[in-house]
C-alpha cells in the first residue's frame, strides 16, 4: 500500500523506518535488517551521518579507492577516489603510472574568481537605475562587512559588483553581478550571505534615493544566489612527451597510436554525441576525487558541462596536438572547490582523504582533481583506440558479475584464473559459472 504522510520529518528515526517498511515493503523485517545493517556501530559516528541530511534512515556506502603514482608538478600523490564504477580507479592508476615515467602532469591555476547574482526587476528609467547603482555600490560592500571581514583578513572577499541590464532577455530584468575570492572555501554560504545582504541594502536604500519616482523605488528582488558556472575559476592540467615515447602498447606503433588518439579527441571536439561520453570519462575521475574530498559534485558537474558548451555547441573538454615531435594532451576546466568548510572538517573519511593529499589548499586541490580527470580521459581514449573499452572494463567488472551469482571464494579464484586468458563478457562468465557448478 502507498500512502502520504504529514509530520514525517518530526518522527524519530526508528518511527520513520517503521512507517517506511510498513508502507512499502512486504517483508518488513527483512527491509529493516538491510537498513540497519548499514548503520555504524559507533553511535556518535552514526549520529554525525544522520545529521548530514534530513530524514536519514541509513548510510549508503560508496567504495573509497586510491590511485597511486600521480606525479604532479614534480610531487607524488596517491589520489583518493569515491566511486561505484569498476575500472575507473584501475584506469586512473594505469594512466598515472604511464605518465610518471614521462615527466608526470603539469598543472596551473589560471584564476579563482567565483560569481553570485542578485536578480531583480525594475521597470523605470535605466539611467536613473545606473545612477542609483553608482550611488549605492560602496554601501553594498560596506553593509556586507560583518560577513566579509574575516574573509578579508585572510586576503579574500568581494572583488566587484556590476549592474547588468538583462532587459533584452526579459522586460525589467536586471542583475547585481558580483565576483568573489573565497580562498580555501568553496564559498557557497559566504557568497549567498553577501548576496542576500546586497539585496536587502539595494531594496531598502532605493526608498531614500530622491531621483527615483515613487514607482521606481519599488525594486523587486527575485532571488539572490551564487552561480555554479565559474569560467573564471579555471585550472589547466597537461601531459606531454616525445611521440616515440608513447610506445608502451606492443600491438600498435607510437605514431599510429598518437594519430588515432588525436583523431579521437578531434571527434569529441566537433561531435556532441561523442563529446558527452568523452567528457563523462573525464568526470569519472573528477567526481570521484570531488566526492572523496567532501566537495559538491553536482555543482562541479553543472559548471563543467556549461563550460563545455561555452562556444555554443557542446564540445570536448580536453585537447591534444603534436608540435615539433612533442605530443601534448591538456584540459582547462572550471572547478570551484574548498578544503575548509562544508563536509571537509566533519566527515572522517574526507579528513583522511585530505591528509592523504598532503592537506592541499583549494588551489592545489583544483590541480589534483583536474589531473584525475585528464588521467581518466587518457586511459579511456588509450583503451578505446587500441584494445577497445570492453577488454579492460570487463576484466575489472568480472568481480561484480561473480558477486551477482554469489560465487564462493573457491569459484572466484578458479574463474579469475580462467578469465586471465579468456575474454570477459557477461554471458561468458555466466556460462563459466554454470560449467564449474555442473562439474562440482
Ligand atoms: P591492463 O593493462 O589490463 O592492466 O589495464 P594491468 O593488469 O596490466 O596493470 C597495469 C596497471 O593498471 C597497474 O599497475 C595498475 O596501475 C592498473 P600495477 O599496480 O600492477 O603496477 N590496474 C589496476 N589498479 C588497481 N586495481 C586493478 C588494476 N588493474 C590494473 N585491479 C585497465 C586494465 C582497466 C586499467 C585498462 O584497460 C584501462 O585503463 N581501461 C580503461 C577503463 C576505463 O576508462 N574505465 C572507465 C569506465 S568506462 C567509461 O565510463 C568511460 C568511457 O565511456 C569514456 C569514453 O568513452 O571516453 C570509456
Amino acid at each position: 500500500m502507498c500512502a502520504s504522510i504529514s509530520g514525517f520529518s518530526k518522527l524519530s528515526k526508528s518511527k520513520k523506518i517503521d512507517w517506511i517498511v510498513e508502507t512499502y515493503f512486504s517483508n518488513t523485517e527483512d527491509a529493516k535488517r538491510i537498513l540497519k545493517q548499514y548503520w555504524n556501530s559507533n553511535d556518535k559516528l552514526q549520529q554525525l551521518h544522520d545529521e548530514f541530511i534530513e530524514n536519514t534512515i541509513t548510510n549508503y556506502y560508496l567504495p573509497l579507492g586510491v590511485a597511486p603514482n600521480f606525479l604532479i608538478n614534480g610531487k607524488l600523490y596517491t589520489i583518493p577516489m569515491a566511486i561505484e564504477e569498476s575500472s575507473v580507479v584501475a584506469a586512473a592508476s594505469k594512466a598515472a603510472k604511464f605518465w610518471m615515467d614521462r615527466g608526470g602532469f603539469k598543472t596551473k591555476v589560471i584564476s579563482t574568481t567565483k560569481i553570485g547574482q542578485v536578480h531583480f526587476m525594475f521597470y523605470g528609467n535605466p539611467e536613473t537605475l545606473k545612477n542609483y547603482f553608482k550611488h549605492i555600490k560602496s554601501q553594498l560592500i560596506y553593509d556586507a562587512k560583518p560577513i566579509t571581514k574575516n574573509m578579508e583578513k585572510r586576503g579574500g572577499g568581494i572583488l566587484d559588483i556590476e549592474l547588468r541590464d538583462k532587459t533584452h532577455d526579459i522586460k525589467g530584468y536586471y542583475q547585481l553581478h558580483a565576483s568573489f575570492e573565497t580562498l580555501e572555501a568553496m564559498g557557497a554560504n559566504f557568497i549567498n550571505s553577501c548576496l542576500e545582504q546586497f539585496a536587502k541594502t539595494f531594496k531598502n536604500e532605493a526608498f531614500h534615493f530622491d531621483a527615483f519616482t515613487e514607482e521606481e523605488k519599488q525594486i523587486q528582488i527575485v532571488m539572490s544566489i551564487l552561480s555554479n558556472y565559474v569560467p573564471d575559476c579555471l585550472v589547466r592540467a597537461e601531459v606531454s612527451c616525445k611521440v616515440e615515447d608513447l610506445n608502451e602498447d606492443k600491438t600498435i606503433s607510437a605514431e599510429e597510436f598518437v594519430t588515432k588518439f588525436i583523431q579521437a579527441v578531434n571527434i569529441a571536439e566537433v561531435e556532441p554525441f561523442r563529446a558527452v561520453t568523452h567528457n563523462k570519462g573525464i568526470m569519472n575521475g573528477i567526481d570521484a576525487v570531488v566526492l572523496a574530498t567532501g566537495n559538491d559534485f553536482r555543482a562541479v558537474e553543472a559548471g563543467v558541462h556549461a563550460y563545455a558548451s561555452r562556444n555554443g555547441a557542446y564540445s570536448s573538454l580536453s585537447h591534444a596536438n603534436i608540435e615539433n615531435g612533442i605530443f601534448t594532451f591538456w584540459m582547462e576546466i572550471p572547478l570551484a572547490l574548498g578544503t575548509i568548510g562544508g563536509l571537509t572538517g566533519l566527515h572522517p573519511l574526507v579528513k583522511l582523504s585530505l591528509e592523504l593529499l598532503h592537506h592541499p589548499t583549494a588551489k592545489e586541490l583544483m590541480q589534483i582533481v583536474a589531473v584525475a580527470g585528464l588521467a581518466q580521459n587518457f586511459a579511456a581514449l588509450r583503451s578505446l583506440t587500441t584494445t577497445g573499452i570492453q577488454q579492460g572494463h570487463m576484466k575489472m567488472h568480472l568481480m561484480n558479475i561473480l558477486n551477482q551469482f554469489e560465487a564462493t571464494e573457491t569459484e572466484k579464484t578458479t574463474l579469475i584464473e580462467h578469465f586471465k586468458t579468456n575474454v570477459v563478457t557477461h554471458s561468458a562468465v555466466v556460462e563459466a559459472i554454470h560449467q564449474l557448478r555442473m562439474k562440482n
